[in-house]
């Protein structure tokens, strides 16, 4: 595997004969790389030529400074991880070269980074975008694959792509949990203990209460039961839950067995925030 970690190094590269012709994937990530970006790694391996994975840690997607500050960083596994899995370039900048000049991206978010995640994690997804589309326009793939644990990740870049019309496509993948179900997170090695050990009752609580529900069932009742319950598990307290349209995202009123509909849920557990969504019946 090679790694390059500047700009001028990754564009050059770019440039070389070999790339021409193939068919590239990318995988963006902050690092501290788990099973879930492994499942991405193998899939762009499978799917094309050559892949490149990035690994920045974006200072500019963090609305908490302390959440930055603690964010893990374990290149040396990384760097194994992706040897045993056959990525063959390793990105790995750093914030001033890639921001060298460069002031960010401008979208029509259509109100979709405040909502959800982004109505508590304001700035967010515009930092999301900020390096997403720079990494897309120095590396240039054919395919990038993002995790669907991000699910608001992905439709917001998805969105970006089709508004700057980019060539390139967008694959999103399944989360990847634990065998207990609790959704793979680099945040997760954050977690104590005692605090891995309650974390899988968010995915129970959520396929319980969610995975079949009458069409009759009110979204608010079903919101206050899973509060109540998450609340009730020790370290847990529940930041919002949120049924949408799997689709378009929007916020839904009330429940129709004909829209495919997510439920998108944000627990702290302790101080450490976790994520996760699952696709509901309505029934
Ligand atoms: O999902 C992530 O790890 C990050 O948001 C991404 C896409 C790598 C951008 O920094």
């Amino acid at each position: 595997m090679k790694i390059v970690r500047t700009v001028e190094e990754l564009t050059a590269l770019r440039k070389e004969n070999s790339f021409n012709g193939k068919r590239l994937g990318f995988v963006p990530t902050m690092g501290a790389l788990h099973e879930g970006h492994a499942s991405l790694v193998r899939r762009s391996v499978a799917e094309n030529d050559c892949t490149i994975v990035s690994v920045f840690v974006n200072p500019r997607q963090f609305n908490d400074p302390n959440d930055y500050k603690n964010y893990p960083i374990t290149t040396d596994a990384d760097i194994a991880l992706l040897e045993s899995v056959g990525c063959n370039v390793l990105y790995l900048p750093s914030a001033d070269d890639i921001y060298n000049g460069y002031e960010g991206c401008t979208m029509d978010f259509h109100g979709l980074d405040k909502m959800y995640e982004g109505e508590f994690r304001p700035g967010h997804f515009q930092g999301v975008v900020d390096i997403v589309y720079r990494l897309f326009d120095l590396v240039k793939p054919d395919f990038a694959y993002f995790g669907e644990k991000d699910f608001q990740q992905v439709a917001i870049i998805k969105l970006m792509v089709k508004q700057k019309n980019l060539p390139l496509t967008i694959v999103p993948c399944p989360i990847v949990r634990e065998e207990n179900g609790l959704a793979r997170s680099s945040r997760n090695r954050l977690l104590t203990a005692e605090q891995l050990k309650v974390a899988p009752l968010i995915y129970k609580t959520i396929t319980e209460t969610c995975a079949t529900i009458p069409e009759s069932e009110t979204i608010e009742n079903l919101i206050e039961t899973l509060r109540q319950k998450i609340d009730s598990i020790e370290f847990m307290k529940m930041e919002y839950a949120a049924f949408c349209n799997a689709e378009t995202l929007e916020r839904l009123e009330k429940f129709d067995r004909k829209i495919a509909t997510r439920l998108c849920i944000a627990v702290w557990c302790g101080n450490i925030r976790l994520i996760d969504n699952i696709s509901c019946t309505i029934k």
